[in-house]
This record gives C-alpha cells, sequence and structure tokens, in this order.
C-alpha cells in the first residue's frame, strides 16, 4: 500500500462514518489539495491525480507512482459496458459526500423503509406504514415529463402531508431538463428526488426509461448531474444489479461521481422479474456497500422484521426497502408478520398470535383513504393485496367486491366486517425475542 502512494503524499487511515476509508492529501506545488478519501488507496490516488490536473498546476512528473494512479482512473472506463463512458473525474468531492452523511443523519437514519410502487405507495398506504414502524417511504413512480406538463396528472398522483416525512419522490425520465422541471416542483416536499433506474416492465422498455437506461450510461450519469447541479434536496437512484458484478460496482460509482447522496440497490437484474421466485442477491448489495462512500439501502427478500436485521448484517447496508410484503402486510416493520406467509426457522412456540390482523389494517387504511383521498384503482389494489389469504379462504367475498364497480368506504366497511363475522381469522404474530 505505502508503496503506491506518491512520496510527497500525506496519508493515514480514517474511519468515516463507522467505516474505514483510505484518505490522502498533499501540497502541490506549495498549495494544498482537496484531501481524497476512498475505499482503497488506488481510489484515493486516483482523486489525487484528479485534483492536481483540474488546479492547472498541471505536470504529474512529481507523483512518483502516476501511472497507477492514472490506471485506477481507467479502471472505471476499461470495464465492459462502460468503454464508451468516459467520466470526467473519479475525484470525489468530499464536500459532497460529507453533506450526504449530514443529511442522512439528519432524518435520523431511516433503517425501514416503504418501497416505491406504483399505484401502491400513494400518501394513505405511506402513512399507514409509518403507523407500523416504517421511518422513510418513497413515493410511487411519476413520469417526469407528465408532472412538469400536466397539473391534473400531479393533481392525481401526487399528494403529501407534513407528516409524510422523510419522502423520496421517485422519478421515471430521460431528459435531464424535463427531468429537473418536474424535480424543481416537489423539492420543497420530499427529502430526495429519486431516480428511477429500475424498472424492468415493457412500459419502461418502451418509454426508454427505468432500467433500460442501463443501456445508456452516459445519459444516466447526465440525469444525475443535471439534479446534483440544481436542486437544493439531494439526488438519490434506485437500480437493479448487472449480471457481472464489476458491471453492477462501475455503475455504482459512476452514480457518485455524478452527485448521487444515495443509491438503493435491488438484487436482482433487470430480466429477473419475478421477485416472489427468485432471490435477490445480497451479495451484490454489499459488494457495492463497501464500494462507495454514500448511503446505501438494500432491496429484496425482506418479508419480516427478521430478514430485516439478517440483510443489515450481511450487506452493511444503511437501510433496506421492502415492497411486496408491505403490501400484504404493511405492519411488518413493527414485526407482525403471517404465520404461514412467513415460516420461522426458530422456535414455532416463540411466536404470540396478536389482535392485530389484515382486515383490522385495512379498515385504518380506509380511515387515512378517507383523510388523504387517492384514486379507487389504488384502493382496490389495496384491498386485493391485503385481504388476498382471506379472500382464498372465501372467494365469495372477492366476488362480491369484483362485481362493485365504484368502492365506498361504506361498502368496503362491511366488506371486512362479512370477513371478520366469519370466525376463522387469520392473526398476525409477533415474536417473543
Ligand atoms: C406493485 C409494485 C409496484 C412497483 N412500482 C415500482 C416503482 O414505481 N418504482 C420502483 O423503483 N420500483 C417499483 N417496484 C419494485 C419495488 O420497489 C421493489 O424494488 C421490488 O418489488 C423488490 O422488492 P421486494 O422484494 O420487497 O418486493 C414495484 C413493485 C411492486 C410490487
Amino acid at each position: 500500500m505505502v508503496d503506491a502512494v506518491p512520496k510527497s503524499c500525506l496519508y493515514s487511515n480514517i474511519r468515516l462514518h463507522g467505516h474505514p476509508r483510505v484518505s490522502t492529501s498533499m501540497q502541490f506545488r506549495g498549495v494544498a489539495l482537496k484531501p481524497c478519501y476512498a475505499t482503497t488507496m488506488e481510489h484515493a490516488c486516483a482523486g489525487l491525480v484528479a485534483e492536481v490536473t483540474s488546479t492547472a498546476f498541471g505536470d504529474l512528473s512529481t507523483l512518483s507512482r502516476e501511472h497507477e494512479a492514472e490506471s485506477a482512473i481507467n479502471e472505471v472506463d476499461n470495464s465492459s459496458p462502460f468503454k464508451k463512458l468516459k467520466t470526467e473525474s473519479v475525484a470525489m468531492s468530499m464536500d459532497r459526500i460529507a453533506n450526504a452523511w449530514k443529511h442522512w443523519r439528519k432524518l435520523g437514519e431511516p433503517k425501514l423503509i416503504v418501497a416505491p410502487m406504483v399505484d401502491q405507495s400513494e400518501l394513505p398506504f405511506r402513512m399507514l406504514c409509518r403507523k407500523y414502524g416504517a421511518t422513510a417511504a418513497y413515493t410511487p413512480m411519476l413520469h417526469a415529463r407528465l408532472f412538469a406538463e400536466c397539473a391534473k396528472y400531479r393533481a392525481g398522483e401526487f399528494t403529501t402531508c407534513p407528516e409524510d416525512r422523510p419522502l423520496f419522490v421517485q422519478f421515471c425520465a430521460n431528459d435531464p431538463e424535463k427531468l429537473l422541471a418536474a424535480a424543481q416542483l416537489v423539492e420543497p416536499y420530499c427529502d430526495y428526488v429519486d431516480i428511477n433506474l429500475g424498472c424492468p416492465q415493457r412500459i419502461a422498455k418502451r418509454g426508454n426509461y427505468g432500467a433500460f437506461l442501463m443501456d445508456d450510461l452516459p445519459l444516466v450519469q447526465s440525469l444525475v448531474k443535471k439534479l446534483a447541479a440544481n436542486l437544493s434536496v439531494p439526488v438519490s437512484c434506485k437500480i437493479r444489479i448487472f449480471p457481472k458484478l464489476e458491471d453492477t460496482l462501475s455503475y455504482a460509482r459512476m452514480l457518485e461521481e455524478a452527485g448521487c447522496s444515495l443509491l438503493a440497490v435491488h438484487g436482482r437484474t433487470r430480466d429477473q422479474k419475478d421477485g416472489k421466485v427468485i432471490r435477490a442477491d445480497w451479495s451484490a448489495i454489499k459488494a457495492v456497500k463497501q464500494a462507495l462512500n454514500i448511503p446505501v439501502l438494500a432491496n429484496g427478500n425482506i418479508r419480516c422484521l427478521k430478514d430485516v436485521h439478517e440483510c443489515l448484517r450481511e450487506t452493511g447496508a444503511d437501510g433496506v426497502i421492502s415492497a411486496e410484503s408491505l403490501l400484504e402486510n404493511p405492519a411488518l416493520f413493527a414485526g407482525y408478520h403471517l404465520a404461514d406467509a412467513t415460516p420461522d426457522d426458530g422456535n414455532p412456540e416463540d411466536a404470540n398470535e396478536t389482535e392485530l390482523d389484515q382486515p383490522k389494517l385495512l379498515l385504518e387504511y380506509l380511515d387515512l383513504f378517507e383523510k388523504y383521498p387517492v384514486p379507487q384503482r389504488m384502493v382496490r389494489a389495496h384491498v386485493h393485496r391485503m385481504l388476498g389469504n382471506w379472500f382464498r379462504k372465501h372467494p365469495d367475498v372477492r366476488e362480491e367486491l369484483n362485481k362493485e364497480s365504484k368502492l365506498s368506504k361504506d361498502f368496503l366497511e362491511s366488506l371486512v366486517r362479512s370477513l371478520q363475522d366469519r370466525n376463522d381469522r387469520i392473526p398476525l404474530v409477533l415474536h417473543k425475542s
């Protein structure tokens, strides 16, 4: 390690936010350069070289091992599919990294986060999850161009309230100007503006956004840079992994260097669409966490609170986000889970049946829906998700729901009561330990 350090560098091992980091700092022709911090000495040196270059004091000859540092810079460019991608510099702005952590700490370092879900992570659902332990939440993905241009779309798709914080507002986009115009409309109401880089659906392919931007990394870079340079709130990104780990790491580093202040990693590739069948790769998330300096969130395989603890331990991530399992059980982050849906490898006697169940959660959701109205399609989807287990036992109640074209609160409450009267409830359980 010491060999790789230019003679004129002062170096030290420090701990940055609890994680070991390497730092280098130096004077060049009597001028103090910004210190560089990185996970490896090579990257820290690379940062210094870029810093020297950018100061116009410019001759690299005083750096005894500059070719090694330069090759660290080139590392980003040489690995497929990043050949074409010219990152302007690998120099980390320490101010930005420090600010990313300062912001994260100011929000209380939220660890239990409601995932972005189209039509499903809307305000009343977010508020229900927050009541049961969620410490932050994403909005559903919003279409940046429509959001910027159409007041009706904005009013129908984005609502919030002062208690709805910390909040990530997520957009899909492929045009930096339009993304910025949309982001500027929400920045007073949120804690991060998030870019969706993970949607694998056909609609995203047609629209050229989400995970399909993994084929156009310079465009992704320009989206992040545009927001980072112009917004008062930090930019976050949510990605899927590449089949090759090196590509995922290069991608993640590029996002960090472009100005991303928090990265959520869904540990599945673009082609791994069925989250119920294919397990997310936590080892890839761990590698991203180790490679980056900004907060990293893990996504995938979170079905109960035990999974949360395991995921945080295995990946070292700063928080987790959960989607499908929260839709069935919005009380997941408070430790409740379905006895059958999440078989426990511990002692079954350890599980306590509770008074809480999905119909009760749905009634709470309906109260929130009354307070914070949202389009009917969102409510209908929640009823199906939250009562799915109960409908399997009582398909006649599901049919009753399907016949009703307009859902009133009264109708839904009477539907829930009719299920509760059947006397074979499916309780949520809590673990004693
Ligand atoms: C109904 C639904 C809608 C989703 N919509 C979005 C979205 O708008 N933006 C996004 O980044 N991911 C979206 N996702 C993906 C989730 O955020 C999450 O990455 C994925 O479901 C994996 O997490 P899980 O294993 O906890 O379900 C959606 C998932 C579901 C189930």
